[in-house]
């Protein structure tokens, strides 16, 4: 399995991710994304829009400002409970999230914060072996000002999730769509967090990107879901809230008892589904129920879906129960009626969150990576590959010249030129043909066509597949639709 440390070097190296301001020595919990990076990025969100938004008859999107009224953030109770626990080092000064420091040193999970204060006392410093101060809360959402003058006023804050500004259109949606109950409203965009030790490369980060959807349903018919059929029948890894033993089971054996209404047990199967659709190893993959003190505050039962990193079984996306938390205090703050009128029946509800499925694109980037990436022995030297899903793939296909010369350079020049309007398309004529291909597999190309004295005779090209690296002979004039058949 590669290391968090080894992938980020790999990103560096190949120009996926770069550290952000490096000429300055680098600014923690902050990346940039390089020319392979944010194709794959923009792939994971167009892919993820493309499920979540463009297949489905009940889910629109927006856009949203990064920047919203201050008063938002004390509505949703993120001012007040969006904290993380810090202790400080009384001698060397540096910052660690409490709770993070006491499982790693102790192997015990837990926020509560008299419990830690009691953990903490006989924990050093890990950097210096200082003492460790007292445990404080420490609100994640950054600070801004609006306008020419720094004051109380002014105040502001960068959004710590998308989540709160589709709730401020809720209303919008209803009034300028044609949605009804249930539905969903979906949003890709930045969201930031002052985490006090961001860490594991994009796993945690300061400045990220979510994909997010609430889904309202009536609050009397969570149980009423017409796509649940879909899902009834998948297998997942389960680890059940209380339980210590992970198991196998299917959707339909976790809903009701576990799992209790069939919208959340929906989502969180479409949801887990994704993940297998892009080719994630299954056995790495698992869903999680949430402890009832690990819960947000918004939260009546969350189920994360985990994936096994090196650094352990970890949060990749969230599924949430939401209630009516957060339409119930915009409403009760802004003196705005927020309920959905029902003209068949004449009732005014106020819907339930049914679901919120909840994943940071960078999240999925580093994942997707991390369990693509495969080295092998061929005839005796190492290959990189990374078995990417062709979809995700930056390049889907490389055009080679066997040699640049007789004419061969030109051709292969003709068939990139006709590829490269369709699909993304790398054109290498440096090197030998292995180092060409190998150069491609370590960036997950899927395929390699190459243009050989036999194309000038027959027009026929030899295309070489990344994983299982066999190669067939194909017409120009097919190559198209060879290709897109596959992906
Ligand atoms: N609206 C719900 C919400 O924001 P969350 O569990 O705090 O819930 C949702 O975040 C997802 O965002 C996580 O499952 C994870 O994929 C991603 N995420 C959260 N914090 C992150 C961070 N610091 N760096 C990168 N991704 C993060």
């Amino acid at each position: 399995m590669v290391s968090v440390e080894e992938m980020f070097t790999f990103c560096k190296r190949k120009g996926f991710v770069y550290p952000s301001s490096e000429i300055y020595g680098g600014f923690a919990g902050f990346y940039d994304y390089g020319p392979l990076g944010v194709e794959l990025k923009n792939n994971i969100k167009r892919l993820w829009w493309k499920y979540m938004v463009l297949d489905r008859e009940d889910i629109v999107g927006i856009d949203g400002s990064i920047i919203c009224h201050p008063k938002v953030w004390k509505a949703s109770g993120h001012y007040d409970n969006f904290v993380d626990y810090v202790t400080k080092c009384k001698k060397c000064g540096k910052s660690y999230r409490a709770d993070h420091l006491i499982e790693e040193k102790k192997g015990i999970t837990t926020t509560n914060l008299k419990e830690m204060q009691d953990l903490i006392k006989d924990i050093k410093c890990p950097s210096c072996g200082g003492e460790l101060g007292e445990i404080k809360e420490f609100n994640l959402m950054f600070k801004t000002y609006v306008g020419p003058v720094e004051s109380k006023e002014t105040e502001a804050y960068l959004r710590p999730e998308t989540a709160q500004i589709i709730f401020l259109n809720f209303k919008n949606i209803i009034n300028t769509t044609r949605v009804k109950l249930p539905f969903g409203i979906a949003q890709i965009g930045k969201v930031f967090r002052n985490e006090i030790s961001p860490r594991n490369f994009l796993f945690r980060m300061r400045e990220f990107e979510q994909m997010e959807v609430e889904f309202f349903a009536h609050p009397k018919k969570l149980n009423e879901c017409k796509d649940y059929d879909e899902i009834k029948d998948l297998e997942v890894n389960a680890l059940i809230a209380g339980e210590k033993e992970m198991k196998t089971a299917k959707i339909s054996d976790l809903y009701p008892d576990h799992i209790k209404t069939k919208w959340h047990a929906f989502w969180i199967g479409y949801r887990y589904k994704w993940y297998l659709d892009l080719g994630l190893n299954p056995e790495k993959l698992r869903i999680r129920q949430h402890d009832k003190e690990e819960l947000s505050h918004y939260s009546e039962d969350t189920w994360d879906i985990e994936y096994k990193y090196d650094f352990g079984w970890k949060e990749l996306e969230g599924v949430a129960d939401r209630t009516d938390f957060d339409l119930s205090k915009h409403m009760e703050a802004s003196g705005e009626d927020l309920r959905y009128f029902n003209e068949e029946t004449k009732e005014r509800i106020l819907p339930n969150v049914a679901a919120e499925p909840s994943v940071g694109v960078d999240r999925v980037f580093l994942t997707v990576l991390m369990d693509s990436y495969h080295e092998e022995e061929v005839k005796g030297e190492k290959r990189v590959v990374l078995k990417l899903n062709p979809k995700l793939a930056p390049y889907k296909v490389a055009v080679f010249p066997l040699v640049k010369k007789d004419g061969l350079a030109e051709k292969a020049k003709e068939v990139y030129s006709m590829l490269k309007k369709e699909f993304h398309t790398f054109y290498d004529e440096s090197g030998s043909i292995g180092r060409r291909y190998r150069r491609m597999d370590e960036i997950g190309t899927p395929w390699c066509v190459t243009i050989d004295y036999d194309t000038l005779n027959d027009d026929t090209v030899t295309i070489r597949d990344r994983d299982s690296m066999e190669q067939v002979r194909v017409k120009i004039s097919e190559l198209k639709d060879w290709i897109r058949v596959r992906l």
